[in-house]
């Protein structure tokens, strides 16, 4: 299996809203992303739509039609924009006002099944593929499976943000064990958020992870990466 990688351009765009300006644009983030190799362009509309909007959401998905994954809350704001833009797929994330990111996996109280129950079908109607963002134990997995998930993307935070080797191995581990229970449940498993150019290979060297979704990482390594053409480009016009 080819692993995939879904490059989140989010911070792109909350560059661009620092200073309210017309650029930089995601959209030309994404087509510079998919071009160097991304398999897809991923963005999260927050409801406070502090950097991605609805207009680059749409956008977005009228030039990428099958190459945009979009992250939002089951919540009637992103089921709405989900449907108004036809994303390929979604990804449906818990989303806590004044977070700073996402902090974890859905979780799965009897409301939030009924919603997200609900918020599927919608999107299947709409051949839109849903993913949900889990954190890797089997209860989750099976409950994603039961609502009708067609991909569980596991929450790599834990990992991420582990202080000792040994355990960032035990929650190597976690997660090789989920992806295999999410397999035989018959979904597809991404896993994603706080993956950086030194923690991403144990998590790739997991069999049966299909894509990662990468963002920040790639977006701050691209500052420094771009910032000598950068400054040499000024430079030659002055
Ligand atoms: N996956 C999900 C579900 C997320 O919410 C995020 C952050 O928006 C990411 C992946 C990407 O995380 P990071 O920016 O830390 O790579």
């Amino acid at each position: 299996m080819t692993l995939k990688l879904g490059v989140n351009i989010d911070h792109v765009a909350t560059l661009r809203q620092a200073r309210r300006a017309a650029y930089p644009d995601p959209l030309d983030a994404g087509a510079i992303a998919l071009a160097a190799g991304a398999d897809y362009v991923v963005v999260h509309l927050r409801k406070d739509q502090r950097h991605i909007n609805q207009t680059d959401v749409a956008n977005l998905c009228k030039l990428f039609p099958k190459q945009i994954h979009l992250e939002c809350s089951c919540s009637d704001f992103g089921q709405a924009a989900a449907l108004k833009c036809k994303p390929y797929s979604v990804c449906i994330v818990p989303e806590l006002p004044g977070e700073v990111t996402t902090t974890g996996g859905l979780n799965f109280t009897l409301a939030v099944q009924k919603r997200l129950s609900a918020m599927i079908e919608k999107l299947h109607k709409k051949h839109i593929l849903v993913s949900l963002f889990v954190n890797p134990v089997a209860t989750d997995l099976r409950m994603a499976a039961k609502l009708g998930a067609d991909i569980v993307e596991l929450c790599t935070a834990a990992y991420s943000e582990a202080k000792t080797q040994k355990q960032s191995q035990k929650l190597v581990q976690e997660l090789a064990l989920s992806a295999l229970l999410a397999q035989e449940l018959g979904l597809e498993v991404h896993a994603g958020h706080g993956l950086d150019y030194h923690n991403v290979l144990a998590v790739a060297d997991i069999g049966g992870i299909s894509c990662m979704n990468i963002g920040f990482a790639i977006i701050t390594r691209a500052l420094f990466t771009g910032l000598p053409s950068a400054v040499e480009e000024m430079k030659n016009l002055l």
